[in-house]
């Protein structure tokens, strides 16, 4: 058996490179994922998101670059691996005619040591649905069921891509909620989103993505805080047009900034100070400069 580099490390990416023909979707991209947690890989679309969890799953291979996931290289998808990652399937096709029960139950068979199928339905909260066949659920019900068939083999660890896009407001709240659940059981999650208040809000670190490279890592508050000193200074100046600097020294900032205006006699119209939020930095850093493709 192949030994974990850290008993604490469940993920393991070193270097990651992945082109398609002349597309270099992943670009040199490193970041290591720890037992127990929720880590978010946070970026816009087109930021390599996917193709890095494929890569993990071992459904894509990578053009080079070190992947360890639960002590193992997931390329060629060894048994070991597929026994203990839990995959949402994004075609639920192959089970329409089957019963919630009956096709948790079938997906159950194919595990050494799966988890109870009623308890994964309430875990999912599909309760009331188990006899409703899979085609006649909703969409938010169908891709609960696709987050059930990925947990029914009680995986150590679980990647969901875009667990929520397309969900209203009330959905992504109790996707939310099992997912915090997952987390409290101590199940291993790699979440991609490009939803900047579902990483704040379920994540325990992220690491923001953009054009295949890692800009950012940490806890969501660190990635907030590491620019809190930063402070934006707006006021309207005197032909009307609005004004904004940013700054780490407000107080000098402000100083020269009021001091020039009562000298001309003028006032500050909307003189404001603010500090740019998690999202005006995600948006910051995520955003495409001019003369990018
Ligand atoms: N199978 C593919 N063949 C060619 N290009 C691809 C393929 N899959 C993804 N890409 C390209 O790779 C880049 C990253 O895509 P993807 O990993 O899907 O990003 P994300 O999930 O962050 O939106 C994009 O430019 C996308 O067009
Ligand atoms: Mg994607």
């Amino acid at each position: 058996m192949p030994t974990v580099s850290s008993s604490d490390t469940a993920i393991e990416v070193i270097d990651l490179h992945k082109s398609y023909g002349e597309t270099e979707a992943v670009a040199g991209l490193s970041f290591e994922v720890r037992r127990g947690e929720v880590f978010g890989l946070l970026g816009p679309n087109g930021a390599g998101k996917t193709t890095t969890v494929e890569i993990l799953e071992g459904y894509r291979a990578r053009t080079s670059g070190r992947v360890t996931v639960l002590g193992l290289d997931p390329e060629g998808r060894p048994r070991d691996l597929r026994e203990r990652v839990g995959i949402v399937l994004q075609n639920s096709a192959l089970y329409a005619n089957l019963t919630v029960h009956e096709a948790l139950s079938h997906f159950a068979s194919l595990y050494p040591a799966p988890r109870n199928v009623d308890e994964t339905i309430a875990l999912v909260g599909l309760q009331g649905k188990e006899d409703g066949r899979s085609r006649t659920l909703s969409g938010g019900q169908r891709r609960r069921l696709d987050l059930a068939l990925a947990l029914i083999g009680d995986p150590d660890l679980v990647f969901l891509d875009e667990p929520t896009t397309g969900f209203d407001p009330q959905a992504r709240r109790a996707a939310w909620e099992t997912i915090r659940s997952l987390r409290s059981l101590g199940t291993t999650i790699v979440l991609t989103t490009h939803y900047l208040d579902e990483a704040q809000e379920l994540a325990d670190r992220v690491a923001i993505i953009k054009d295949g490279r890692v800009v950012a890592e940490g806890t969501p508050q660190d990635i907030g805080g590491a620019t809190a000193h930063q402070a934006r200074v707006s006021w309207t100046d005197e032909y009307g047009a609005k004004q904004e600097i940013e700054t780490d020294m407000p107080t000098k900032l402000l100083h020269e900034i009021t001091g020039t205006a009562l000298a001309a006699g003028r006032e500050l119209t909307g003189l404001k100070v603010s500090r740019p939020s998690l999202e005006d930095i995600y948006l910051d850093l995520t955003m495409e400069e001019p003369g990018d493709e």
